[in-house]
């Protein structure tokens, strides 16, 4: 049986990647801040008939300490992990880099770089011993190289991240790890993520966001699908896993006349 971590689990693109890794009959160590959060995810997982077990570990990625546990805890309940996913994110609020507060720029930078840094070296050192294995990490807006106002210290961190993971790659073959780095692209997708800053604080879209979110926004549970199905079969080092292509977003774009989808109707 193959085991996977996935961080920032108990909702959004972390919670539907674990649906179908145990829909894959994978082990599935959840993980995130609150402790009810997880109970309630790890509850809706087990309606998931799979061959696979759930557990789960409050993990605060922004403390490598926190990280540690968490491999100690999967290895103790499980194995070492197959796969390992730097996924716990926050998005940020939407000021000017010198709006930003000292607390909200070392929140942005602790969870969005540092934690998937303290992640992918916890998973790298047992993995490597362990000669297998694969660290996906999420690349996000700035990634590319994009940029906005009220998106210069998650842009910042997003761009850090992709840099990181590639040369992370090649450390890991030039090291003869036989460990795989990859990055999950996953868009734009409709999650708390989206409104939330900081995991908190509402942030109002304007109607020209909400928009482009019709156009180009998916449902966790689609990205999902899309991502797991390709780390489940990936054996390819330094890839990059990518929902959204630019012909994608070409053909949205073309299309978007004739599309109903409304994401925010409700919100
Ligand atoms: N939603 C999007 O449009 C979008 C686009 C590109 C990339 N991403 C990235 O995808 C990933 C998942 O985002 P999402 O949309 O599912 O967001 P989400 O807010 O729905 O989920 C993020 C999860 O991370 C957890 N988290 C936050 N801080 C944490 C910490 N310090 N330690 C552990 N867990 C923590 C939250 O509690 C939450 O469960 C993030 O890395 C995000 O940057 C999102």
């Amino acid at each position: 049986m193959k085991t996977v971590v996935i961080t920032g689990s108990a909702r959004g693109l972390g919670f539907n990647m674990a649906k179908y890794f145990r829909e894959n009959n994978y082990n599935v160590m959840l993980s995130d801040l609150n402790e009810d959060n997880l109970k309630k995810a790890k509850e809706s997982l087990e309606e998931i008939k799979s061959r696979g077990r759930i557990a789960y570990q409050v993990c605060d990625v922004s403390k490598l300490q926190d990280i540690e546990e968490l491999m100690k805890y999967t290895k103790k309940e499980f194995q070492t992990p197959d796969i390992w996913i730097n996924n716990a994110g926050v998005n940020q609020p939407q000021k000017a880099l010198w709006e930003l507060d000292k607390k909200e720029i070392n929140t942005l930078l602790d969870v969005d770089l540092k934690g998937a840094i303290y992640g992918s070296i916890t998973a790298m050192k047992e993995m490597e011993r362990n000669h297998k294995g694969a660290i996906y990490n999420i690349e996000g807006y700035g990634s590319n190289d994009a940029h906005m106002l009220g998106l210069n210290m998650y842009g910042t961190s997003k761009r850090a991240v992709t840099y990181y993971t590639e040369s992370l790659a090649q450390e890991a073959e030039q090291r003869k790890t036989n460990v795989i780095v990859g990055k999950l692209s996953p868009g734009i997708m409709i999650t708390d993520f989206t409104n939330h800053s900081l995991g908190n604080d509402k942030i109002e879209l304007s109607e020209k966001t909400k928009k482009v979110y019709n156009i180009l926004g998916d449902k966790p549970e689609v990205v999902a699908k899309y991502l797991v199905e390709k780390m489940i079969t990936n054996t390819k080092n330094n890839v990059k896993i990518n929902w959204l292509t630019n012909r994608k977003a070409f053909i949205r774009f073309l299309t978007a006349p004739f599309n109903k989808r409304d994401f925010f109707k409700d919100k």
